[in-house]
């Protein structure tokens, strides 16, 4: 089953001065149920630009898009608003927990907006928690405790209300090496176990290696893609290697970590 399918989309931004630009291209995407897929791209590729149309917050320029058989396009506002809380989860690089909530009440926020009974959240939140190795810290507050810790607060609260599909930016981008790895394999594991599919932005190859398929984006288009078999260090090793073909911007990349 096609969780998301995007049919040559682009987007060109316009901005004064009737300056344009073309940040991406033609873009042909099919994402199945139960996939892990990562992109990768040099900076500036547009690989942010392409999330947030898959997100829904921003709308492309030419093409057509499908997300588990709507196409978001053509609903007004509120019923997309709707649709991305109902169909869509998302992971940030900087977490983006509400200070003023407890990790509990952050994990729980897309059922308790859907309306869901108290004794239901409590069923599906419990065995999350556990999954996820936060069930200890479900009443601290977010200044509490540690990056890896509420990033994988914010994997529970994109995955509790089983989204058609999780998003995630730099997931790893502001975490140690350590806690980086926690957050992979606790996303690796809500992919596994529980079917969550899953798209991810990252620089990190080391990220990357947990996913399933990688598509690499240069200049606003396709450019390669690569499947991983059953080794991750394996994987790791093609990743570098599609990266130095690619070329780019990658300096700021630890190649020397897996
Ligand atoms: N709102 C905007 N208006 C005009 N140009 C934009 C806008 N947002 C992005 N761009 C341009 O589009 C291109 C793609 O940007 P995008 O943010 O998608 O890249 P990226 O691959 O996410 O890069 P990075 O790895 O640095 O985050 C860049 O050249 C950028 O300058
Ligand atoms: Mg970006």
């Amino acid at each position: 089953m096609s969780v998301l399918r995007t049919k040559g989309i682009g987007k060109i931004y316009h901005s004064k001065g009737n300056m344009s630009y073309r940040a991406l291209e033609d873009i042909d995407l099919n994402i199945e149920a139960g996939e892990f897929v990562g992109v990768m791209g040099p900076s500036g590729s547009g690989k942010t630009t392409l999330l947030n149309l898959l997100a829904t917050i921003d709308r492309p320029t030419s093409g057509e898009l499908e997300i588990n058989g709507i196409q978001p396009g053509k609903l007004s506002d509120k019923k997309l608003a709707l649709f991305r809380r109902r169909e869509l989860g998302f992971v940030f690089q900087d977490f983006n927990l509400l200070d003023t909530m407890t990790i509990k009440e952050n994990i729980i926020l897309p059922l308790v907006l859907e309306g869901v009974a108290p004794r239901v959240i409590e069923e599906k939140l419990k065995p999350l928690a556990i999954m996820l190795n936060i069930h200890q810290i479900l009443d601290k507050r977010t200044y509490e405790v540690s990056g890896g810790q509420k990033q994988r607060a914010a994997i529970a609260r994109a995955i509790i209300h089983q989204p058609a599909l999780v998003l995630a930016d730099e997931l790893t981008g502001n975490l140690d090496s350590k806690a980086a790895k926690d957050v992979m394999d606790a996303l690796k594991d809500m992919n596994e176990r529980l079917g969550a599919t899953v798209l991810m932005v990252t620089h990190d190859p080391f990220s990357a290696s947990y996913c399933k398929r990688i598509v690499f984006i240069k200049d606003g288009k396709l450019f390669s893609e690569i499947r991983r078999g059953t080794n991750r260090q394996a994987f790791f090793q093609q990743i570098l290697d599609s990266l130095s073909v690619l070329g780019g911007n990658f300096d700021d990349v630890p190649f020397a970590r897996a």
